[in-house]
């Protein structure tokens, strides 16, 4: 094997690096490295930058991230009919006795602060009357979803990367995908120490840094549907298991009930927010179902409207329910949902005149790397932020808009214990050692694996899961795991590569921790355990566990 695991380091490798050379491109330092630049990254950077230098990664462009793809809005508590209270039972109840109450009132409790600030920075959230205008999601019991029409991701990307761009201290590194992190033991224990990056011309570049945050979203794209950008491949979560960190609640995978279905849209969403505003969701016959599930039809929480949409589907044996907005006002519409419109109108879909065909796709992981709401993780100098961590607000399921509002928080507080932490000695990583590899002559086989991947998380991890499904999936993911394993060590590195490398690791760890839950309990569903345990337990995977 030419290539040694770099996030591992022991002691004598790094007694053997020479001081980096400061004229090599190829060897940055930092106070702070941040790895991801949707909005858990760019309120990282912009506070951090105030005390410090920021080398901020990000291996697309800013418009590929979820938060620049976020539609419905932010949760919070800014109408003097709502309470601090309603929401946090709110969101307990939609994580179905899995919640940590105390991340989830910390969380909230910050929120018209965050929305505030949010406002001062530029984000020009809807407004009726005089104050803002707040909409309806599943799962909610107020109007409590500040919002941009249906655009609310971008706008609030737009006002955070206004903070971060002209920033004399922040380097922004973008499409640079980040390897691994760079760890050591040092006294006995464990330490963060950086990342090796991989930059656009195919060099790696090992980064420096006193405090690392990954800020690296989701995963969505571990399974053929889903809502989520390309760069959803859970990277972060992947790097830091290699480094040591345990991962917690990885079944919990939430799938948004209603993502168009069409050839050329795949991975459109369709905001909750038109059923909050009138939508309902019907079969190809127009009869709504939703009822029959529970008694708040189209705004039960996601993993009820998801979990009845896959069984009325399977029961029908049909492809696609609907999404009919028609009896909506045309004005409503206009104002509130311009973009989903003109989207479909693009695809030949007139909203007002049909039902739209949709169906439920990967959209939230409620799991992650284990921190603490400041993002502490089990590795010293390592912090995760955003959609990448698992704080416990969500538990068995997110409430619908309560992870911009998690981004945000978790940001705030992270960069505040940072900057309490001690400044660690100065520690020399050591530059990316290539030697050995031998050049690609085909990229058939990363293909194949991708869609493998992809496809047995479909089919045998998704909505609703058996022993018997998880069992077949953990044997292929094996074999897929074992091939990608001798690939990778042996030829040239590609994001491509790096990808699919993490997206098969992710898999496995879905399916393990899938395997733990003897119960059916929020998103995660199995017909071997239909009921739910009267015990309540996270679950936690440790690396060699
Ligand atoms: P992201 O915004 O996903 O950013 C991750 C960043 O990490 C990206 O910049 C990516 O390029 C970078 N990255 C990943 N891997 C690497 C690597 N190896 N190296 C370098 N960079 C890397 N939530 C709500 O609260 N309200 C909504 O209305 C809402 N609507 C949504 C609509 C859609 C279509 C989707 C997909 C999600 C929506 N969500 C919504 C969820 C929410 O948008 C995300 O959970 C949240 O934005 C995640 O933010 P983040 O900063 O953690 O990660
Ligand atoms: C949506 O607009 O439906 C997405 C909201 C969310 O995922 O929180």
């Amino acid at each position: 094997m030419s290539r040694p695991d770099k996030a591992l380091l022991s002691d004598t490798q790094l007694s053997q690096v020479d001081a980096p050379d400061p004229l090599s491109k190829r060897q940055l330092q930092c106070d702070y490295l941040i790895i991801g630049s949707g909005a858990a990254g760019l309120l990282a950077a912009s506070r951090l930058a105030q005390h410090g230098s920021v080398i901020l990664v990000n291996k697309g462009r800013f418009q590929d991230s979820s938060t620049w793809n976020a539609q419905g809005g932010i949760a919070g508590v800014v109408s003097d009919k709502d309470s601090i209270e309603s929401h946090v039972q709110d969101t307990l109840a939609a994580g179905v006795g899995l919640c940590h109450e105390d991340v989830v009132r910390t969380t909230i409790k910050h929120s018209s602060d965050m929305i505030d600030e949010l406002i001062a920075l530029g984000t020009r959230f809807d407004e009726a009357d005089g104050s803002l205008h707040l909409t309806k999601e599943g799962g909610h019991s107020s109007r409590r979803v500040a919002h941009v029409q249906d655009a609310t991701g971008r706008a609030i990307g737009e006002a955070l990367l206004s903070q971060v761009a002209p920033h004399a201290n922040i380097t922004r590194l973008e499409q640079h995908t980040a390897i691994d992190l760079i760890t050591t033991k040092l006294d006995q224990h464990n330490r963060c120490l950086g990342a090796y990056v991989l930059n656009p011309h195919g060099e790696v570049l090992s980064i420096a840094a006193r405090q690392t945050i990954l800020a690296t979203g989701g995963i969505g794209k571990v399974y053929l549907y889903t809502s989520n950008p390309h760069a959803a491949t859970g990277d972060g979560i992947a790097m830091a298991w290699r480094a040591g960190c345990s991962v917690m609640n990885l079944e919990f995978i939430q799938f948004h009930p209603t993502c168009l279905f069409h050839r050329q849209g795949s991975n459109m969403l369709i905001s909750e927010a038109m059923r909050g505003e009138g939508a309902h969701i019907v079969d190809a016959q127009g009869r709504r179902f939703l009822f029959d599930y529970d008694q708040r039809g189209e705004l039960a929480a996601r993993d009820i409207v998801a979990r009845a949409i896959d069984h009325e589907m399977k029961k029908q044996g049909v492809d696609c329910m609907y999404l009919d907005a028609r009896s909506m006002a045309k004005t409503l519409i206009d104002d509130h949902f311009p973009n989903i419109c003109s989207r479909l109108l693009d695809l030949g879909l007139d909203i007002m005149q049909q039902p739209i065909p949709v169906v439920p796709a990967a959209h939230y992981s409620c799991g992650g790397i284990q921190t603490d709401v400041h993002g502490k993780t089990d590795l010293e100098g390592l912090y995760a932020i955003g959609e990448t961590a698992c704080t416990g607000l969500h538990g068995a399921n997110r409430l619908a808009s309560n992870s911009l509002l998690e981004c945000l928080v978790m940001a705030d507080y992270c960069a505040t214990e940072v900057l309490k932490q001690p400044i660690p000695a100065p520690c020399h990583v050591p530059a990316w050692d290539d030697s050995g590899i031998v050049p690609e002559t085909e990229r058939i086989q990363i293909k194949q694996n991708w869609d493998e991947i992809r496809a047995t998380m479909s089919h045998y991890v998704g909505i609703v899961r058996s022993d018997e499904r998880l069992r077949r999936a953990r044997r292929r993911l094996r074999i897929v795991q074992e091939e990608i394993a001798s690939y990778y060590w042996k030829h040239p590195l590609s994001q491509d590569l790096l990808e699919l490398r993490n997206i098969a690791l992710m898999a496995d760890l879905i399916v393990q921790s899938a395997q733990q839950r003897k119960e059916s309990r929020g998103l995660h569903y199995s017909t071997d355990y239909p009921q739910r345990s009267a015990k309540v337990a996270d679950t936690i995977i440790r690396p060699g566990s």
